[in-house]
C-alpha cells in the first residue's frame, strides 16, 4: 500500500506540486511509518499475529513523531564552523555560506531575521548564497525583502543560482510570482553578484568561482572552467 501510494505520489506529481504541503506531509508520515516497521518486528518478536489496534498506534505516533520534529527542527538554524587552511593564503579571511532558505515557503522571515543579525556578529569578509534562496511557492514580496535585507549586509554577497530560484515548476502550481529577469535585477539592484559559471577576485591569494545550477543546459563542465 504505502509503495502504491510513493509511486502515485511520484507520478502524479504535477497535480500534487499544485498542493504541495498535505501531500508533502503524507509523503514524510508515509516514510515514517515504513521507519516504523523494524521497531513494530521487535516488538512483536518477528511473530506473525500482530497487534492490529498496537500496531496502528504505533504508525501514527511514529508519523506525528516525524512531522512535529521536522516543524520544529525547521526553525532552528544551527550554524556550522569550518576552518581551511592553505599555504597559498597570506591573510585570513571569514566567510559565510548561506543556501536553501525557501523564503515563505519553508523559512519564516522571523527566522531569517535572526539568522541576519547572528550574520552580521561573525563580521564575515564576504557571503556565498547557494541558492534556493526562494522558491516556486515565495511571494513577489517574500523574495524581494530577502535581497534587500542581504543588500544592508554591508559586505560583498555572492550568489548562485538553486534549482528554485527561478520557478521552474511553477507552472504546476499557481504560476510564477516573479519573471527570470525581475528575479535577477532584485539580486543584482540591492549589489549582490550573481555568479554564473564566473570566476571573482576576492583578494590577491583568493578566488571565488561560482557555477551555473545543473538544471539549465548552459552549465559549464569543470574542465571547461
Ligand atoms: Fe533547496
Amino acid at each position: 500500500m504505502i509503495a502504491l501510494a510513493f509511486a502515485l505520489i511520484a507520478f502524479a506529481a504535477p497535480v500534487f506540486w499544485r498542493h504541495g504541503y498535505p501531500f508533502a506531509a503524507l509523503y514524510i508520515a508515509l516514510l515514517a511509518d515504513v521507519l516504523c516497521d523494524p521497531l513494530k518486528a521487535v516488538l512483536y518478536g518477528f511473530r506473525k499475529k500482530t497487534d492490529q489496534k498496537i500496531s496502528l498506534l504505533l504508525s501514527l505516533l511514529s508519523m506525528a513523531a516525524v512531522l512535529i520534529y521536522g516543524t520544529v527542527n525547521m526553525e532552528r538554524v544551527v550554524p556550522s564552523r569550518h576552518v581551511y587552511t592553505s599555504g597559498k593564503l597570506k591573510q585570513s579571511y571569514t566567510a559565510v555560506f548561506i543556501s536553501d532558505l525557501h523564503i515563505g515557503s519553508s523559512q519564516s522571515e522571523a527566522v531569517v531575521e535572526k539568522a541576519f543579525n547572528e550574520i552580521r556578529e561573525l563580521h564575515p569578509d564576504f557571503i556565498m548564497l547557494g541558492g534556493d534562496i526562494s522558491d516556486e511557492q515565495s511571494e513577489n514580496e517574500e523574495m524581494k525583502w530577502t535581497y534587500a535585507q542581504f543588500g544592508k549586509m554591508g559586505v560583498p554577497v555572492y550568489y548562485i543560482y538553486g534549482n528554485h530560484d527561478r520557478q521552474p515548476r511553477s507552472a504546476y502550481m499557481y504560476g510564477p510570482t516573479y519573471s527570470r529577469d525581475e528575479l535577477a535585477n532584485m539580486i543584482t539592484d540591492n549589489g549582490l553578484i550573481i555568479l554564473q559559471d564566473e570566476l571573482v577576485k576576492i583578494g590577491d591569494d583568493l578566488y571565488l568561482l561560482g557555477r551555473e545550477d545543473t538544471s539549465e543546459y548552459t552549465r559549464k563542465n569543470v574542465t571547461e572552467l
